[in-house]
């Protein structure tokens, strides 16, 4: 089944009843979409730890739905019994995948509204809980809308913007942040082309950024993750935009592996170079990238992942960090659904959002 337009794609959903949520599993895609109804406590973790839902945003908000499905089901108890139980599952949940703040910052807001309702008849504080899941995904739909019209006062009808990973309606909901800019351009007739790198090793700007920008009819270009050195010194490239998982205090931003290569030619070729995520995935306990966990995964996604045969002898080593951090000095600017905001980071993070 193909989807007709991917920024309209309900790629996460509680089912009506509550019982369950339903997502495209994203690990099929571009050659099979195939929506997931899942239920259970390890199918739910499953999908995050194996990346059918992926995606900053998209696990937090699949989280808090997750979280919610879960609750539903719970035997009658009181209501210690039940927050113990709830905090249990959210830690489950929570432990499927380190690096991408969403997830626990979303299950941390899902415990603080069962602890808030707890005391309430258990039809009431389901109530609470489903309402807090679907206000994490609006405000995500609306937050990525406004970091787009921020993104396109950076750069000028006619430019190529390349782009890494995929940040885009399948890793949030609706438009995606890094690249939203490309859907409201399409949509209000402002000519932005795409450069897509396919992102190894698993391929989300291959296999899901170039199959969303193309079906939305975006002008896009897919290279290798090792053609942005050639593409940039060809003068095709007059910014970056790349999404995130996790912002520091200071600035330091957690991507995709392979982000903070793409950051470092940018610079040496004087490419502007903007990060750009919503508020919740900036975490001001987090002082600066050192401290941001990366997540390590299996070796086999480097030798045999979409391969026929392996490509590496059975006992080559491999080391497979799932993300990187770029400096903030590399970062010319971070967009947020309330700005831009511009060196030094901790000052100008801080000054956006001073309720923090
Ligand atoms: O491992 P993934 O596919 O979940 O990594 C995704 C990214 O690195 C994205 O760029 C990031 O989560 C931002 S999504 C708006």
């Amino acid at each position: 089944m193909e989807l007709e337009n991917i920024v309209g794609a309900e790629n996460i959903r509680l089912k009506d009843d509550g019982s369950a949520v339903i997502i495209i599993d994203q690990t099929l895609l571009p050659n099979e979409c195939v929506f997931l109804t899942l239920d259970k406590p390890e199918e739910l973790y499953d999908a995050i730890k194996q990346l059918r839902v992926r995606g900053a945003p998209a696990i937090g908000i699949f989280a808090a739905y997750a979280i919610y499905v879960l609750a539903e089901k719970y035997p009658e108890c009181d209501g210690d019994e039940f927050f113990a139980r709830f905090k249990t599952d959210c830690e489950y949940l929570n432990s499927s995948r380190p690096t991408a703040v969403n997830l626990s910052a979303m299950l941390r807001r899902m415990c603080a509204v069962a602890e808030d309702n707890i005391a309430l008849p258990r039809r009431e504080l389901l109530a609470a809980l489903r309402a807090e899941a679907e206000a994490i995904h609006r405000e995500d739909m609306d937050m990525c809308r406004a970091i787009a019209q921020y993104a396109l006062t950076v750069v000028n009808p006619g430019d190529t913007v390349l782009t890494y990973c995929n940040a885009g309606p399948l890793a949030t909901s609706r438009y995606g942040t890094a690249q939203g800019p490309y859907y409201l351009a399409k949509e209000t007739g402002f000519d932005l082309k795409a450069i897509c790198c396919e992102t190894r090793p698993l391929l989300q700007g291959a296999r899901l950024t170039s199959y969303e920008l193309t079906l939305a009819g975006v002008d896009c270009t897919l290279i290798c993750d090792n053609m942005a050195s050639i593409v940039m010194k060809q003068g095709k490239v007059q910014a970056c935009f790349v999404g995130c998982d996790r912002v520091a205090a200071n600035g330091d931003a957690a991507n995709k592996i392979g982000t903070s290569g793409v950051a470092i030619l940018a610079k040496h070729y004087g490419i502007p170079f903007y990060v750009l995520g919503p508020s919740t995935t900036i975490d001001f306990n987090c002082p600066t990238g050192d401290q941001i966990e990366i997540e390590l995964r299996d070796p086999e996604e480097i030798k045999e992942k979409f391969y026929e045969k392996s490509m590496a002898l059975p006992q080559v080593k491999c080391y497979n960090p799932a993300f990187d951090v770029t400096d903030s000095s590399l970062i010319s600017g971070i967009i947020t659904e309330r700005g831009i905001a511009r060196a030094p980071y901790r000052e100008s993070l801080k000054a956006m959002f001073p309720e923090v």
